[in-house]
């Protein structure tokens, strides 16, 4: 059994974030998303992992995961020169899959469910595929599927206008290697992309062994702004445990939950977790509310912070009203003069966003 996760792609909805950085990195509780999926497919005992990479972005990548020892695991890099889809990644991972089985997971999906039960169920009924699904309010993002009343899967259609049903397509899946002949089999979709959900039905349609199960727990494709809050908010909330390895002086009020890394020096603060700071951050008379996430090397002076991940080397001063709900990039500079500001002034990335409130 080998796993393969997809860290390739445009990241296109995550820009101006993506414009320097591989969606998959961005932190979640200060962890990159793509090592949540390396962690749980280690969970499962699976140790072999080929990572798609994009030209872009693949360095990047590479550099910050490794060849695997941090994980217990074999990380090999596999290129993709185009995102030409999630299908044509399969294709072209072919010579590091060989005949076996595997799993396939999204580097932007995270699950909150174990993946051994689903791993036991796939080796067991001997299945070429298992899927899993979950009902969202919002179908047409996603690749839907049709279930019978036997729960057996008919129809998978991605992206649909019309959804035929709420049941989106997680992005994690069981296949053994039949799946390359069914992909040698379609062609490209609509939006000129090798889709696996094409891959799949072909498997359907030619009666080979597909099932689907509907997952509990939480699920979040990670692909926008709000999703990665959200993601945020739940990992701090079922996964943080306290741990001080920093400074915090005695004016500074600390409650809940907080992990704060060493070499981090807190002055005058107030901090309410579930909050994460990363390691040689400096905060001095800011208040750092609930589901907060502070990567390492950043100063926050002065300034009101909830509900919000912040990324390495930025510095924020001064800001009069609370910051909430954001999500700020590496290396930012954000400042507001102490003086009653008479205006403001900004350099700023394309498809940024600045809501004045
Ligand atoms: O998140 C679940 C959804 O993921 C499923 O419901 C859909 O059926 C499935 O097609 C997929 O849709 P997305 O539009 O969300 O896929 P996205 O383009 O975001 O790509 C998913 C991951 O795969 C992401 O980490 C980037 C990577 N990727 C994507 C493409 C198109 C590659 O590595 N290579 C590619 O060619």
């Amino acid at each position: 059994m080998k796993a393969l996760i997809l860290s390739g792609g445009k990241g296109t909805r995550l820009r101006p974030l993506t414009y320097t950085g591989a969606k998959q990195l961005v932190p979640v509780a200060n962890k990159p998303i793509l090592w949540y999926c390396i962690e749980s497919i280690v969970a499962a005992g699976v140790k072999d992992i080929g990572i798609v990479i994009s030209p872009e972005t693949g360095d990047e990548v590479k550099n910050k995961t490794g060849n695997g020892d941090r994980f217990g695991a074999n990380i090999e890099y596999i290129l993709q020169s185009q995102p030409a889809g999630l299908a044509h990644a399969v294709k072209i991972s072919q010579p590091f899959l060989g005949n076996d089985p595997f799993i396939m997971f999204l580097g932007d999906n995270l699950i909150e469910l174990p993946l051994l039960t689903f791993l036991t169920d796939f080796i067991q009924k001997q299945l070429d595929a298992l899927i899993l699904l979950k009902q969202v309010a919002n179908p047409s993002a996603f690749g839907v599927a049709q279930v019978d009343e036997h729960g057996k899967v008919i129809k998978l259609v991605e992206k649909p206008k019309d959804p035929q049903s709420n049941l989106a397509l997680v992005g994690v899946y069981f296949f053994q290697s039949s799946i390359h002949e069914a992909i040698a089999q379609i062609t490209p979709s609509a939006r000129g992309e090798l889709e696996i959900t094409d891959a799949i039905q072909k498997l359907i349609d030619t009666n080979k062994a597909v099932n689907a199960s509907e997952i509990g727990g939480w699920w979040l494709d990670t692909g926008k702004k709000d999703d990665i809050l959200s993601a945020n908010q739940i990992i701090l909330d079922t996964r943080l445990t306290s741990q001080m390895l920093g400074e915090v002086d005695v004016g500074s009020q600390v409650s809940g939950r907080i992990q704060i890394g060493a070499g981090s020096k807190i002055i005058n603060c107030k901090i309410r977790g579930p909050v994460i700071i990363g390691e040689n951050c400096y905060l001095e008379n800011a208040y750092i509310g609930p589901y907060s996430s502070i990567s390492d090397r950043v100063t926050i002076i002065n300034t009101e912070l909830e509900h919000s991940v912040i990324l390495n080397d930025t510095k924020i001063m001064d800001i009069q009203q609370r910051i909430v709900d954001s999500l700020i990039g590496q290396r930012v500079s954000m400042t507001v003069s102490p003086k009653r500001p008479q205006a403001l002034r900004f350099l700023v990335g394309d498809d940024s966003q600045l809501e004045i409130m």
